[in-house]
């Protein structure tokens, strides 16, 4: 039985008392939390932190690119204890951290030319190399494996660490296996309050997805898992590279070569799937996917980039970062999955973004998220016809506004915008008072309408324009180049009959407007619907 108490104290704060029964003894741990600046890093947190990783215990710490769990690497017990704290199977090796080059030789065989270069080149940094392990590296730490994954950090915090705790500290990404790796320290605490020792809180991290793995027993070498250090960094730096082709979706049967890449990893609690194909399509894909989940009553959750998210009008929606700048996309990845998993959302739709860069460890981990479903964004968004239906009338305050209240409250296959506009209308207005009565009347509003001028803008392969009177339409096509889609109200919905302008005249003959139009707009619902089937 595993019981939990959360427990703040503002001095020295920690947080979740972790009780465990076992066999009548009751363990309690105290995790520790910390916060460390790293411009200004306090000697005596880093020592009592590096006393706790010498004594076998657990920390938890920044790096540059993800938090990690820290325990002495070359302790097998003290590598138990971290498979665990994560619940992660044992058979998944961990890298161990080092602050020193001078430190590799202790840990590994033959370190290559090529090795070196890279160390050169990117170490101190986000890349992890896989050797064959030395006599020193116990196998509880290596998954059973001969070789070793080993890599320098950047980050001041974690560099002093490493030193105060001994030279070598293993540290798997400080997240409960299965969830998205933690980018902040208030994400350590979510997974990992009452099990571990100690948390150093450096606040955010700065990129954002793990390290680049690369095996250096292989010739040529194979990337394992792709990272901020590109498949392109490493051969400027020692030639060909091979890449392990279970990344990246490709068709194969083969188990990754990096254990831990197998496993259902990074995933948020909701089925999350990607949507993949141009752009445009793919906004007008997730639009209708969220529309048609959220009308099942679905807590939709959708994964939006800065120059897309205004397009949105369903789900809970989330900007995950800006493609001009795809750093920032890696750095919210993580994120903005376990706020869905805070939000409790069913699924998740996503945008797919570039695989260049640090693009290929986004996509990668993306898809390892999605357990690789990936929706054809063109097969979804070429259905749809129409994904506009404007409302014309002459000064849109009335009738036009009436329409697309009536429109906006049918039971529709496919998301529309629905809107109304006027041939006259020189400033913003609200709705008539007596068309909102008669609506009022029915349980629907026009509050908050505005009348907007007719304008090209309405025109245009995806907008089905409706109007309510025969002049209107012909204005428009007299006017305007390009009319593809402009018809009466009427003549599309094949019910021949006048809706007439109530203006100036008592609250009877808006209501006979109202049921005139009521009668127009469920075959209008009918006939868009059907349109949607094909
Ligand atoms: O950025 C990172 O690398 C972070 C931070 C904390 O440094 N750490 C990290 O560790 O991502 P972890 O344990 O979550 O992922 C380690 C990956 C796993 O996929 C594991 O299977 C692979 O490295 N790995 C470790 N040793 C290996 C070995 N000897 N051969 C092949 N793959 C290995
Ligand atoms: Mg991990």
């Amino acid at each position: 039985m595993v019981l939990y108490i959360f427990y703040k104290n503002k001095r020295n704060k920690t947080s979740g008392f972790f009780f465990r029964y076992n066999n009548g003894i009751i363990n309690v741990m105290e995790t520790i939390i910390r916060k460390v600046d790293k411009n200004q890093i306090e000697k005596e947190v880093i020592e009592q932190a590096g006393r706790i990783i010498r004594e076998g215990g657990l920390v938890a710490f920044p790096t540059e690119t993800v938090y990690g769990l820290g325990a002495n690497a070359l302790d097998e017990e003290a590598a138990k204890k971290t498979y665990e704290a994560k619940g992660r199977p044992s058979d998944n090796p961990l890298i161990i951290h080092i602050a020193d080059f001078g430190d590799l030789n202790r840990i590994v065989q033959n370190i290559s030319k090529k090795a070196m270069d890279l160390a050169e080149a990117f170490w101190p940094g986000p890349l992890t190399m896989i050797f064959e392990k030395s006599d020193l590296v116990p196998y509880g730490t290596t998954g059973g494996l001969d070789t070793v994954a080993v890599r320098m950090p950047d980050d001041s915090i974690a560099r002093e660490l490493i030193l105060e705790g001994g030279g070598y500290i293993s540290a798997p990404s400080a997240n409960t296996s299965g969830r998205p790796s933690p980018t902040t320290a208030k994400h350590v605490e979510e997974d990992m309050s009452g099990r571990i020792d100690m948390i150093l809180d450096g606040g955010s991290v700065d990129i954002g997805v793990e390290s680049t793995i690369v095996d250096m027993t292989t010739e040529p070498p194979m990337i394992l898992r792709p990272g901020a250090v590109t498949k392109k960094m490493v051969e400027e730096v020692i030639g060909e590279v091979q890449i392990d082709k279970t990344l990246l979706g490709e068709e194969t049967d083969e188990a990754p070569k990096a254990p831990g890449m197998k496993y259902r990893h990074y995933a948020p609690k909701a089925q999350l799937k990607i949507v993949q194909g141009t752009l445009k399509d793919e906004v007008n894909a997730i639009k209708q996917l969220a529309y048609e989940k959220t009308k099942k009553g679905k807590k939709v959750g959708v994964i939006a980039s800065t120059e897309t998210v205004s397009r949105y009008t369903t789900g809970l929606i989330k900007t995950i970062g800006t493609r001009e700048n795809q750093s920032s996309i890696a750095k919210n990845l993580y994120k903005v999955l376990r706020e869905f998993d805070d939000e409790n959302v069913d699924c998740i739709y996503s945008e797919s973004f570039s695989v260049d860069g640090i693009g290929s460890a986004i996509m990668n981990r993306l898809e390892k998220a999605a357990g690789h479903q990936i929706i054809d964004a063109h097969e979804i968004a070429s259905k749809q016809k129409f994904r506009r239906v404007v409302f014309v009338s002459k000064s849109d305050n009335s009738r036009g506004p009436m329409a697309a209240e009536l429109l906006r409250n049918q039971d529709l296959i496919q998301e529309y915008e629905i809107e109304s506009r006027g041939m006259i209308v020189l400033f913003p207005e609200p709705a008539n008072q007596k068309a909102e009565a008669i609506m009022k009347s029915h349980q629907m509003t026009l509050e908050g309408h505005e009348t907007v001028a007719f304008s090209e803008d309405d025109l245009d392969e995806d907008t089905l324009v409706l109007t309510l009177e025969e002049n209107q339409k012909w204005k428009i096509v007299t006017d305007y180049e390009y009319v593809k889609h402009v018809y009466t109200l009427s003549e599309y919905v094949e019910i021949d009959k006048e809706i007439p302008s109530a203006y100036g005249q008592p609250l009877v003959e808006y209501g006979k407007s109202f049921e005139i139009l009521k009668e127009m707009i469920k075959k209008l619902a009918e006939k868009l619907n059907e349109e949607a089937k094909k």
